[in-house]
C-alpha cells in the first residue's frame, strides 16, 4: 500500500456522496446515544492524516482522543500485532499466562512514577483501569469513601459515572450511581484566582469537614483534567493533596489515563507535578489504539487484593500487548516526548499571539501537546459555548478535526499525534485561528 500523502486534500463536501450513504446506515443501525464527531467515516489514518470514504485527507488534531500518540499505524505497532496475530489471538492471562502482558508490565514499573516495588494490572478500557484501582485501594485501606474533584472525567460505567462531575451527556438520566463517592472544589486558576496551596487548602477542608480523611479509601485527579477542559492546577495543589493523603493513610491516583505516554511533553504529567503516586491509571496512549489500560502501583496496595479478585477475560490481550510495547518502543526510539514540547513550542506560540489580538480567547493553557483555548465574552470572561461550537464547526467543516471539552463546553482542544508533521500542525492551528476570526 502507498503511503498517506500527509497533506490535507478536500475532494468532496464533509459528509461527501459515500459518507452520508454510510450515515444513514449508521442512523439505522447504531443507537443515537453512541454520537460521532465527524459526520465522515475513516478509511486510513497515519501521521497527522486521516482519510476518509470519500478521499477527503483531514487533518487529525485529536488522535481519537489521546490515543494514537504514536500514529495510527505507527510501523513498531503495526508489526508487533501482526506477528502476535499470527501466533495467537487470546489464551486468557487468568487461564493461560503469555510474557506480552509480563513484558508490560515490567515497561510499566520501569516508566511510571510510582517509588518503590511496582505491580501492574492490565484491564481494556481507561473506564475499567478506574474501576480496578479504586477496588485495590478498597482493600487495601479497608475504607470505602472515594474522592474525585470538580470537572473530573473518569469514564462512564456505573462508579466512573459517579466520579465524573458534568451531567450531560455523560450522566443525565443514566442514575442512580455508585454510593461513597464524593467530590471537593479542585484548583481551575483561570475560574477560582486561588493559588496551589489555598485551593488544596479548601479541597481538603471539603473533605475533612464532610466525608472524613479516616473514612477515604482514596483520593483520584486526573493531573491535567481533560474532559473537564484541559484545566491544569496551580502549582503546589497537587503536591499538598499528596501530602495530605500519606499523613492520613488515603492511596492518592493519578488518573494519566489523558495526560500519559509522551502526550504532556513527560512519560506522563506527574513528572512535571513533582509528585509520586500510590497508584497511576493509565489507557488511551499505551496501545497505540488498541483496546488496553493498566492500573499500576505500590506493590503492598496492589498485592492487597486477594487472588481471583481482579482480571477479567480480555484484560491485557497479548494482541493489545504486542501492541503496547510497539508504542512504547516507538515512544522511546522517535523521542516523542521532546516532539510533544516542540508541539507545544509551535502551538502555543501561535495561540499566545492570537490572544494578544482577540480578548474571546480567556486563556490558552495546557503543556506539551495537551493544549486548549477557552473562549469567553470578552465583557464577562463568561464561558462562550455557541461561539466555541462555531468555530469547531468551521474547522471540521474544512477538514481539520477539532475536538471542544469543558464543563461548560467553551474550550477548543488540541491533540495532535505527536507524529504530525509541523507544516500540517500550523496549518490546522491556522485553520482554527481563521475560523475563529470569521466567528
Ligand atoms: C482521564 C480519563 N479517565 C478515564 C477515561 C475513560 O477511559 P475509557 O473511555 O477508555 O473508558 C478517560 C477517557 O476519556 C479519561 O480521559
Amino acid at each position: 500500500m502507498t503511503a498517506l500523502s500527509q497533506s490535507r486534500h478536500l475532494a468532496t463536501e464533509i459528509p461527501g456522496p459515500r459518507a452520508s450513504e454510510l450515515l444513514e446506515r449508521q442512523r439505522a443501525a447504531v443507537p443515537a446515544g453512541v454520537a460521532s464527531v465527524m459526520p465522515t467515516f475513516a478509511v486510513r489514518a497515519d501521521g497527522g492524516i486521516i482519510e476518509d470514504v470519500d478521499g477527503n485527507r483531514l487533518i487529525d488534531l485529536g488522535s481519537g482522543i489521546a490515543v494514537t500518540n504514536v500514529g495510527a499505524s505507527a510501523e513498531r505497532v503495526v508489526a508487533g500485532v501482526q506477528e502476535q496475530v499470527a501466533q495467537f489471538t487470546h489464551t486468557c492471562f487468568m487461564v493461560t499466562p503469555y510474557e506480552g502482558y509480563v513484558r508490560v508490565a515490567e515497561k510499566l514499573a520501569e516508566l511510571t512514577p510510582v517509588d518503590g516495588e511496582v505491580r501492574t494490572a492490565l484491564f481494556n478500557s481507561g473506564a475499567e483501569a478506574v474501576e480496578n484501582a479504586v477496588k485495590v485501594a478498597r482493600a487495601y485501606t479497608g475504607r470505602q469513601a472515594v474522592a474525585a474533584f470538580d470537572h473530573a472525567y473518569h469514564g462512564r460505567t456505573t462508579l466512573t459515572m459517579a466520579l465524573t462531575a458534568k451531567n450531560m451527556p455523560y450522566k443525565h438520566s443514566f442514575g442512580p450511581f455508585a454510593p461513597e463517592v464524593y467530590r471537593a472544589a479542585g484548583s481551575y486558576p483561570l475560574r477560582d484566582g486561588l493559588d496551589g496551596a489555598a485551593a488544596a487548602e479548601r479541597a481538603i477542608d471539603q473533605l475533612e469537614k464532610q466525608v472524613g480523611a479516616e473514612n477515604l479509601a482514596a483520593v483520584i485527579i486526573e493531573p491535567i483534567q481533560g474532559e473537564g477542559g484541559f484545566i491544569a492546577p496551580a502549582p503546589g495543589f497537587l503536591p499538598a493533596i499528596v501530602d495530605w493523603c500519606r499523613a492520613n493513610g488515603i492511596v492518592f491516583i493519578a488518573d494519566e489515563i489523558q495526560t500519559g505516554f509522551a502526550r504532556t511533553g513527560q512519560w506522563f504529567a506527574c513528572e512535571d507535578e513533582g509528585i509520586t503516586p500510590d497508584i497511576i491509571t493509565t489507557a488511551k496512549g499505551i496501545a497505540g489504539g488498541l483496546p488496553l489500560s493498566a492500573v499500576t502501583g505500590r506493590a503492598e496496595i496492589m498485592d492487597a487484593a486477594h487472588p481471583g479478585g481482579l482480571g477479567g477475560t480480555y484484560g491485557g490481550n497479548p494482541v493489545a500487548c504486542a501492541a503496547a510495547l510497539g508504542a512504547i518502543e516507538t515512544i522511546e526510539a522517535e523521542d516523542l516526548t521532546a516532539k510533544a514540547r516542540r508541539i507545544e513550542e509551535i502551538a502555543a506560540g501561535r495561540l499566545r499571539e492570537a490572544q494578544q489580538k482577540d480578548p474571546r480567547i480567556g486563556e490558552v493553557r495546557g503543556r506539551g501537546a495537551m493544549l486548549a483555548v477557552e473562549l469567553v465574552d470578552p465583557e464577562t470572561g463568561a464561558p462562550d459555548a455557541a461561539l466555541t461550537g462555531t468555530v469547531a464547526a468551521a474547522a471540521t467543516a474544512a477538514g481539520v478535526i477539532t475536538l471542544t471539552c469543558g464543563t461548560y463546553g467553551n474550550v477548543i482542544r488540541l491533540l495532535p499525534p505527536l507524529t504530525i508533521g509541523e507544516d500540517l500542525l500550523t496549518e490546522g492551528l491556522d485553520i482554527i485561528l481563521d475560523a475563529l476570526a470569521a466567528a
